[in-house]
């Protein structure tokens, strides 16, 4: 078990930074930590502290729920995970015979079972080794099962010990402003970085759209910009007068919509099916013109995203930059030329 207490706290997905400057606030010598699925903060502090009776009594603003945290184990994505899991909750000690338990999990990442089968299977499984009793609707202990990937969080705490408080922030910005800024700073830094230049002649194609940050800043300095995405383009793009909006997937784009002098791809698919879309659309794209995707992190396993998306690419493009942009712990952008 460990020396110090755990905690893993909920907050709202991109306020992890107010967050944690909030759980400091609350506990000065607290050490907080964003895991990499957002809107989860792993907080430890000495034993002396305790978040859960904290934040019941203080006013917070960021924090939703809070779980006590005993051990934190790895595990893998197959279903003997659910018995290693067990092994090591037995091992905590903290359920006792005849008290009623409830497993509540909540899996993120890929695996072979799913959150409701770490309930049932962990659920009898207990019954059986501690001989406590599983009591949906009235349990007295809580069993914390919280899976990142190859990690389990685990813990065992009272009903009572598990905090939900209310979030009272959930958006940075007014409805439609958020993404479109922040979209147009990537772009911005995108050009930035990998020196791309933009003539003024310049036919555009801008796979995912929408809501159209980057079509925004490319229909400024390029010829015309098509936009491809089945989602709608935020009016003030929609109505730009060099901006065409296909309404459809990349997949579905015509093959005679015309010659390119640049694609960019900020598509939220996974990287290999991105990266085929490229590929299959790279006849759209004249000889040496340049072309810009980001490989979104749909998984931890980073270096195996870029690796697989570069080696579809390599098909028909050359001349590859992979940079990760700053801002973006979620995703990486590859510049490349058409071969
Ligand atoms: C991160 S957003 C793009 C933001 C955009 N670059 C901007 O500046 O506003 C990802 C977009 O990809 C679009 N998308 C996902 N799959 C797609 C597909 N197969 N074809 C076209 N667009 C797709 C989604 O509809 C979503 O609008």
């Amino acid at each position: 078990m460990s020396s110090k207490n755990m905690y893993l706290v909920t907050v709202p997905a991109g306020f992890e930074a107010e967050a944690k400057e909030e759980i400091k606030r609350l506990m000065p010598n607290a050490y907080a930590r964003s895991m990499f699925f957002k809107g989860n903060i792993l907080v430890e502090c000495p034993r002396s502290v305790d978040l859960t009776s904290i934040a019941k009594t203080k006013e917070t603003t960021y924090i939703g729920k809070i779980f006590p945290i005993d051990k934190i184990v790895k595990i893998s994505k197959s279903r003997e995970s659910i018995a290693y899991i067990h092994d090591e909750i037995v091992q905590l000690d903290k359920l006792q015979k005849g008290e009623r338990f409830v497993v509540r999990c909540r899996r993120r990442g890929k695996h072979e079972f799913t959150s409701r089968d770490v309930e049932r299977e962990l659920g009898s499984m207990l019954e059986e080794s501690c001989g406590a009793l599983a009591d949906l609707r009235d349990p007295q202990k809580i069993v914390i099962v919280q899976i990142f990937q190859n990690q389990a969080l685990i813990g065992i705490a009272e009903a009572s010990d598990i905090v939900e408080k209310k979030i009272k922030v959930f958006k940075k910005y007014k409805h439609g402003e958020r993404p479109l800024t922040r979209a147009e700073h990537k772009i911005r830094e995108a050009i930035k970085i990998f020196g791309l230049e933009i003539k003024r002649d310049f036919m555009v194609l801008d796979l995912g759209a929408a809501p159209g940050g980057w079509t925004k800043v490319l229909a400024s300095l390029a010829g015309k910009v098509v936009a491809v995405d089945p989602a709608d383009l935020d009016s003030s793009v929609e109505s730009l007068p060099n901006v065409t909006h296909l309404k459809c997937k990349a997949e579905e784009i015509p093959k005679d919509i015309g010659r390119f002098d640049l694609i960019v791809n900020d598509m939220n698919l996974d990287p290999a099916k991105s990266a085929k879309i490229m590929v299959n659309l790279a006849g759209l794209l004249k000889k040496g013109a340049p072309a810009l995707m980001t490989i979104k992190f749909v998984t931890r396993n980073r270096k195996k995203h870029i690796a697989e998306a570069l080696e579809i690419l390599k098909a028909e493009y050359k001349d590859f930059k992979v940079k990760r942009l700053p801002h973006n712990r979620y995703e990486t952008t590859v510049f490349m030329r058409k071969a």
